[in-house]
């Protein structure tokens, strides 16, 4: 549960040597196109003189870090490109805990399994506040777990693993108990740009010392190989997680951040909507199945995944092997998010044979 990547790899391995075919439900990698964009930034980088190839500003080109504190509608200085959302998450709960108001990180059950294994990693200590079953987070529940102790709040929404979209009241009530307690809210928003419910709040949104936001193109631009992402730090808080950074990765990927930055500039809404619309057709088309199958779930409202349990099929590791080799669909067992889900399989919807693999399940489990 502290590591989500020898699961990950395990279950990806056990697919992978599987004596049939099998339909790979397991990772977060989009499988449709980045933006032209994107491609033409890469090609014209190709041809750039030597100096181009040599290491950027530490923080992150410039014109990057410009271009996303205008859209974001934060200062420039507050701003770090990271490599992804996993380095913005690192930064920000490290710097959380730096300022030695307590050891403890709020974690939600169910969770992303990285969040965990971070704050092990930076010597904190881990509680975990249970979300419902539609993975909605209680902030009742947050502020009963807060204390002095409390060093930082991690909140994703929209939520891997449930597909939870947080309303604005949550986002504006867990940026308050951080303030309440002295504590950073940590708001990884690595899903932002599918969010299928239309109501899903930045905590940009709520201007604040106690809040960290997190965010990467990964997802956005389907480029999960690029590792280009950022966080955006209140001013008092962003020299250290600079320092960081830079004793860390001495710098990001330059080339990359360059066709991030073209694609930016030249992608329209358009590029964003239709790959909203190719998930929302997807998740019509699971959810379909698992109503065949006689499934429980919860329809996502963002993000690229799918709960669903089993009735007398809890989701183990066994019998994510057994689905594999009888079924022909992998997916992540639900122990690897928690406690709350351990009956739980999470199936992700990136991946162009989400019809093939809803069949596949409505007829095995029919
Ligand atoms: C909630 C969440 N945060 C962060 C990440 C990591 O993002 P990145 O690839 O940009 O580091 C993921 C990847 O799946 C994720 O699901």
């Amino acid at each position: 549960m502290e590591y989500e990547t020898p699961l990950f790899f395990h279950v990806m391995e056990y697919a992978a040597q599987a004596d049939r075919d099998v339909v790979d439900m397991v990772s977060g990698n989009p499988d449709w196109e980045p933006p032209e964009a994107l491609r033409d930034g890469l090609r014209e980088y190709a041809d750039f003189d030597p100096d181009r190839f040599q290491y950027p500003p530490s923080a992150g080109l410039r014109e990057l870090r410009e271009e996303i504190a205008a859209r974001r509608g934060v200062d420039v200085e507050q701003v770090v490109i990271t490599n992804g959302a996993g380095e913005a998450n690192y930064l920000a709960m490290a710097r959380a805990l730096e300022r030695d108001r307590g050891r403890e990180i709020l974690l939600t059950d169910p969770v992303y399994s990285y969040y965990p294994g971070k704050t092990t990693m930076l010597g904190g200590t881990q509680s975990y506040v249970a979300a419902d079953e539609e993975g909605q987070l209680d902030p009742a529940d947050v502020r009963a777990a807060a204390s002095e102790e409390t060093a930082a709040i991690v909140a994703n929404s929209p939520n891997n693993p449930t597909g939870a979209v947080y309303p604005e009241e949550t986002i504006r009530e867990l940026v308050a108990i951080a303030e309440e307690y002295d504590a950073i809210l940590v708001s990884d928003e690595v899903y932002d740009h599918y969010d299928l419910s239309g109501r899903f709040t930045s905590a940009l949104r709520f201007d604040s010392d106690h809040r960290i936001v997190t965010n990467a193109f990964s997802k956005s631009l389907a480029i999960t190989g690029f590792r280009v992402g950022y966080a955006v730090f209140p001013p008092h808080l962003v020299e250290n997680a600079r320092s960081r950074h830079m004793l860390v990765n001495v710098a990001g990927s330059r080339p990359a951040q360059y066709a991030v930055l073209r694609a930016l500039r030249e992608t329209g809404p358009d590029y964003y909507e239709r790959n909203r619309a190719l998930l929302a057709d997807r998740v019509e088309t699971f959810t379909d199945a698992l109503d065949a199958a006689g499934a429980e779930y919860t329809t996502p409202q963002g993000a690229f995944y799918v709960m669903a349990r089993f009735d007398g099929y809890p989701g183990t590791l066994e019998n994510v092997e057994k689905l594999v080799d009888e079924a022909g669909v992998a997916g992540m067992p639900g122990e690897a998010f928690g406690d709350s889900r351990r009956d739980w399989l999470r199936f992700a919807l990136v991946t162009p044979r989400v019809e093939e693999a809803a069949d596949r399940l409505a007829s095995y489990f029919e």
